[in-house]
């Protein structure tokens, strides 16, 4: 595999032609590619250049999910925590043996990517006072592209956090589209006013705009069907609930770097994360979570 950096980003490409990008503002993997075909979605509008976060790829949530709640001691922090709005440092890369995607082995290609207070905005530092040390490895496999996110607390006193890797998957038609894999799990429905409800049917079909948590989600695997034949696989590792998100034509609207404004129909967020009540970290712990994701293309 090569690997070369250049202008903020690390790029990686097997002999196959597959490839991965990452920005490391963010440590955003803004592009995946396998058999020549794009499987993530960016904006033509996502600004890349570090004044926010980006509109699309695969932007880390942490420490908190969504705007934070007003009594937890993420209250001053930004939605969605300030991984994905941080310069992170590319710690180098390595064959992806120790990784866990399975056809990985000499194959492919491990990029660590590292985060802790010493590369924060001070407004972050203050927001949020922990020492922590954030290490998010991405693998680019045969057939695979597995991130990973390992959180360490490096510090004298407990904290707690929620994280998500806020994956854009690109499809061809969202009308198309079938998610699988979440049937008979308990969703929160932020549209419908954050109420409680149950996935009955299991497949999903995006018809609107969807917004959608779904907890402690009992299968591993959520997979998302072009036409009734699978399309990718989102396989969680040690992380139990996801998010399926779709902002449709209103939101869309809303939003100034969601480019074209037709492009929720080429998109859905699948976001895998632990991100019902919060995940408790003692002083000198480490916790692990992430993705494996696979392309049927
Ligand atoms: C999703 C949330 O994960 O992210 C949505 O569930 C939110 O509520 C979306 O709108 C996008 O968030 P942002 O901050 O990138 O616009």
């Amino acid at each position: 595999p090569s690997v070369h950096s250049e202008q903020g980003r690390v790029i990686a490409t097997l002999p196959t032609g597959d490839s991965v990008e990452v920005l490391l503002y963010g440590a955003t993997v803004i592009s995946w590619k396998h058999n020549g075909r794009e499987n993530l979605w960016v904006s033509k509008a996502a600004k890349l250049d570090g004044s926010k976060p980006v509109r699309g790829g695969v932007p880390v949530v942490f420490p908190c999910f969504g705007p934070p709640p007003a009594d937890h001691a993420t209250s001053a922090l930004p939605q969605h925590g300030f991984a994905r709005n941080s310069t992170w440092e590319y710690l180098g890369k390595s064959s992806s043996e120790s990784g866990k995607l399975a056809s990985g082995g000499d194959d492919g290609v491990k990029l660590d990517f590292g985060l802790s207070p010493a590369e924060l905005s001070d407004e972050a530092k203050k927001a949020w006072p922990y020492d922590f040390g954030l290490v998010y490895s991405v693998t680019l496999g045969k057939d695979g592209l597995q991130t990973m996110l390992n959180v360490q607390n490096k510090g004298k006193e407990s904290f707690e956090f929620q994280m998500l890797l806020h994956t854009y998957f690109k499809v061809d038609d969202i009308s198309k589209v079938t998610v699988n894999g979440l049937g008979s799990s308990t969703y929160i429905d932020k549209v419908l006013n954050a109420t409680t409800h149950t996935q009955s049917t299991p497949s999903l079909s995006i018809t609107g705009e969807t917004d959608r948590v779904y907890k402690s989600i009992k299968q591993d695997t959520t997979s998302i069907l072009q036409d009734g034949k699978p399309r990718l696989d989102v396989i969680r590792d040690n992380l139990v609930d996801s998010v399926v998100w779709n902002p449709w034509i209103e939101k869309g609207k809303g939003m100034g770097d969601f480019e074209p404004k037709d492009g929720y129909k080429n998109m859905v967020c699948v976001e895998v994360g632990a991100v019902d009540g919060w995940q408790k970290l003692e002083a000198g712990d480490t916790f692990e979570g992430g993705q494996i994701v696979k392309s049927h293309l």
